[in-house]
């Protein structure tokens, strides 16, 4: 008798704790699909969509009741995830692990992570679900990270080729004119437009170990307080003579009331020479740059100063390597000017950032306020 009684409390009690064991999976199981960085989808197994977590609505912008009961593969066709997740792999009973895709919305693009995975009953397959998880955070860290290791090789090799390469350029630079001047002067006008382009190739290689150099780190800054609207107004002379031959009109709003900043000066300027010229470039048939001081951030206590174009813009897939040594688009570019930019902004204390959103693209540099 004894002993029966007794077992009767152990099954009692162990209900109790399954059934608070279950109350603690449902708690999990809600906060989870509540989650903002992971998303879960759970398929039946004919890989119709059965439910979504509050992640993945919100990331695709479709309601909840658009989602469910669709085919997987449709729905991942209709929001245009690419690549495809859906390998055969996923319906062919295999699981797959840490697929990279990107996901573009509001103009934003996405980096996730996804995982799929069987839910099996013996050998038959019951189901499946996939995990997402957005990564585009860690990506742009990592990618920050690998950028500027990158800076510094180059930098390191810069500072010990450069110097090389354009001493023996200044020589063969000043024995080219020598000759282009006595060809001219013999009428052999063949010859003398072949060194004319010899020349001009030469400014070209020129202009690269300039850039080259000026992504070796200096030895040492000068920097020293300054309005930013004087640094503009030094560069703008040459900013307006390069639009004028592109039919491009420059506006300048400065504001003269703010702050000094602490910086280099003829790096400053530098920097905004290169904006300039690309937002020119940019606008080969014309437009308007729109150089712009803009007040102190608060939380930086930065000065901003924006470079805004009309020209075609930077699509989004190359937003993140406009500032990779050499990324160009142009058939004549070198594609180091905004590494250049960005090495000497991050030297200065301050940050550099680019936007578009297909009405141009835009250009913001903040500086330390002195
Ligand atoms: N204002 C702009 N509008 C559109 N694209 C731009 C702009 N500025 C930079 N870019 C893009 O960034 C690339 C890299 O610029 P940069 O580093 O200055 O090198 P380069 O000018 O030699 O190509 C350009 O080739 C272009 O594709
Ligand atoms: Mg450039």
């Amino acid at each position: 008798m004894m002993d029966e009684s007794a077992n009767l409390e152990g099954v009692r009690a162990a209900g109790g704790i399954e059934a608070e064991r279950e109350r603690y999976v449902r708690q999990f199981v809600n906060r989870f699909l509540s989650m903002e960085g992971v998303g879960v989808m759970l398929l039946d197994s004919d890989f119709h969509i059965v439910e979504v977590s509050d992640m993945i609505v919100s990331l695709c912008g479709l309601p909840r009741a658009d989602i469910v009961s669709k085919h997987a593969e449709l729905w991942f066709d209709e929001v245009g995830l690419k690549p495809h997740p859906f390998d055969r792999s996923l319906l062919e009973g295999r699981t797959f692990r840490s697929k990279v895709l990107n996901w573009k919305q509001d103009k934003q693009l996405h980096t996730l992570m996804i995982d799929g995975e069987n839910l099996m009953e013996g050998e038959t397959r019951t189901g499946a679900f996939v995990l997402f998880r957005d990564v585009s955070h860690r990506m742009a860290l990592e990618e920050q990270v690998r950028r500027s290791d990158r800076l510094k090789t180059i930098g390191q090799i810069a500072a010990g080729t450069a110097h090389e390469i354009r001493n023996p350029l200044t020589a063969i630079k000043g024995f080219m004119q020598l000759l282009s001047k006595s060809l001219r002067d013999r009428d052999m006008e063949k010859e003398y437009d072949y060194v004319g382009i010899v020349l001009s190739e030469l400014d070209r290689v020129n202009d690269l170990v300039s850039e080259f150099l000026l992504l070796s780190r200096p030895k040492e800054l000068r920097q020293a307080s300054m309005k930013v609207g004087g640094v503009l107004q030094e560069i703008l002379p040459m900013i307006r003579n390069e639009a004028l031959l592109h039919n491009v009109t420059v506006i300048y709003l400065p504001r003269p009331e703010l702050p000094p900043i602490l910086a280099d000066k003829e790096l400053l300027k530098q920097v905004f020479l290169n904006l300039g010229k690309n937002a020119i470039e940019a606008m080969d048939g014309g437009g308007t740059l729109i150089i712009r001081e803009c007040g102190i951030s608060e939380e930086t206590n930065r000065i901003t100063v924006e470079f805004k174009d009309t020209g075609p813009g930077i699509p989004s897939e190359a937003l993140d390597k406009v500032f990779d040594p050499f990324f160009t688009t142009k058939p004549q570019g070198t594609g180091l000017g905004l590494s250049v930019c960005q090495r000497i902004v991050d030297d200065l204390g301050g940050s550099i950032e680019v936007a578009s959103d297909g009405d141009g693209a835009l250009f913001i540099v903040g500086l330390p306020c002195y």
